[in-house]
Order: structure tokens, then C-alpha cells, then sequence
């Protein structure tokens, strides 16, 4: 048992992709969630989009009613999304922002720009007894921002770092992780809870894994991707043997 423990959040939205492509029952996302649990994950994300792309409404209710694993339900801020959580009462839910044409979340929150707008969803779903998490750029502002609305957590958007080390720009990478460390010290400074992810992978995520304030990572294409070569459960053994690896000092 480490001291600094780091969990993992298993997002399951591509499988339901893979499934959405035929049309039919296979492959289901709740079973994926039911092998991830078996494997070590900490938690099951999935993100109801509002076109229903992938996870659906069906999926979130067994999610919740089949899975021992804290739920952690990804929507964007409308009122629509607002009922369905409330009515499904996860455990936890992230706030991200959705544009119909993205072909995944893009950006952060705008936490600084929309704060009237986001307190006051944020305090609907902590009255409701859920944990709520906005999903922001490693930037202060939009930190600070997200403190101010009395959200217990956020998680620190790590596409710009993912699209650095794609690039291979060392110094690139090196910036957005200096980012992603700043802003986790800030927030965990003022008392939230650091969560991170967007585009981690066995290749980059242990610089990541390594902040100490981080307490949990979210992730899900590239372990769906993975399991196509070596499986699942062997993806999500290995990417928390990576992460214990890097947090307890290991070599990378
Ligand atoms: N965290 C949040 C808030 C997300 O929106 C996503 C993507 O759905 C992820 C984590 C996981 O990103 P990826 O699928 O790239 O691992």
C-alpha cells in the first residue's frame, strides 16, 4: 500500500462506439465496466453526450445498478443532464463543456467566463449528496474560478500534453507538464481535490502520475484502443503498474 495513493478512473465510452457501430447489444460497456473492476480500476467514467454517441442512457442506469465501482458521470452543463444525474445519483459527476461537432471534449470548462451560470448547477448537484468535478485547463484562473464555485474537485484537462508528446516537441511537453504541475498545486492549495486525464497513455502517462497532488486519473481511448492487442484487463494491469510505478519513484 502506498502512502500517495493514485486510482484509476476507466472511461468505457468507446466500447459503446465499437457496440453503436452495428447496432446491436455487442460489445456491451457494462461488461467492459465489470472487467475493469475485476482488473483494478478504482472507477467507471462514462459520458452521456447529449447526441448520445456512445454511452446512452440504458448503459448509465445498468452502470449504476450492476457495477460495485464508484460511478463517475461525465455530462455537460444543461438541464437535461442536470435531471438525469440527480435521478441516477452516482457517486460522482464531471462537468465538461460539449460542442455537437468535437469529435471528443476539446478544451476545458470556461469556469472563469460562465461562474454565475456554473455555481449555481454545481450546488444543485452537491445538494443532491454528489460529488462534483469540473473538467478545466491547467490554467489558475479557470482553478481559482472553479474553487470559487464550491466544487469539491477538478479535473485538469490533459489534451495540450497529450498533443505535445504526439508531436514528440520535447520542449512542448515540457511546458504543458510544467502546466499540469502548477495547477495541481494550486488547486490542491486551496483545498480541491486533483483528478486529471484526456489522452494518457502507457507513453506519457507517468509524468503525469507522478504529481504528487494528483489522487486520480481518468481514462479511456487509449485503454480501449490497447485492449484490441492485448486485452482489457491486461491494459488496465498494466497502465496502473505504470502509475504505482511512477508515484512510488520508479523508473521511466
Ligand atoms: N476525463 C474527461 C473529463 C474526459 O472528457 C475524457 C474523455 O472523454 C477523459 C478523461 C478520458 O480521455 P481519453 O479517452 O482520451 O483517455
Amino acid at each position: 500500500m502506498t502512502k500517495n495513493p493514485l486510482r484509476l478512473g476507466v472511461n468505457i465510452d468507446h466500447v459503446a462506439t465499437i457496440r453503436n457501430a452495428r447496432g446491436g447489444p455487442h460489445p456491451d460497456p457494462v461488461r467492459a465496466a465489470e472487467l475493469a473492476a475485476s482488473a483494478g480500476a478504482d472507477g467507471i467514467t462514462a459520458h452521456l453526450r447529449e447526441d448520445r454517441r456512445h454511452i446512452r442512457d440504458e448503459d448509465i442506469a445498468r452502470l449504476k445498478a450492476e457495477i460495485g465501482l464508484p460511478l463517475n458521470f461525465e455530462m455537460a452543463s444543461t438541464a437535461e443532464m442536470l435531471q438525469l444525474c440527480i435521478a441516477t445519483a452516482p457517486h460522482g459527476c464531471c462537468i465538461v463543456p460539449e460542442n455537437r461537432n468535437e469529435r471528443t471534449t476539446e478544451g476545458g470548462l470556461d469556469v472563469a467566463g460562465q461562474h454565475n451560470f456554473i455555481a449555481p448547477f454545481v450546488r444543485e448537484l452537491s445538494d443532491a449528496g454528489i460529488r462534483v468535478s469540473l473538467f478545466v485547463d491547467p490554467e489558475k484562473e479557470q482553478i481559482e474560478a472553479a474553487q470559487s464555485t464550491g466544487a469539491p474537485v477538478v479535473e485538469i484537462h490533459t489534451g495540450a500534453y497529450y498533443e505535445a508528446t504526439v508531436a514528440t516537441e520535447p520542449a512542448r511537453i515540457a511546458v504543458e507538464l510544467e502546466k499540469i504541475r502548477t495547477s495541481a498545486k494550486i488547486g490542491a492549495g486551496l483545498g480541491l481535490e486533483i483528478h486529471a486525464g484526456h489522452g494518457l497513455t502507457f507513453m506519457n502517462v507517468q509524468p503525469v502520475a507522478a504529481i504528487p497532488e494528483i489522487v486520480e486519473l481518468n481514462i479511456g481511448h487509449f485503454l480501449v484502443g490497447e485492449a484490441v492487442f492485448m486485452g482489457l484487463a491486461e491494459a488496465i494491469k498494466e497502465m496502473k503498474k505504470l502509475m504505482q510505478d511512477a508515484r512510488t519513484g520508479g523508473m521511466y
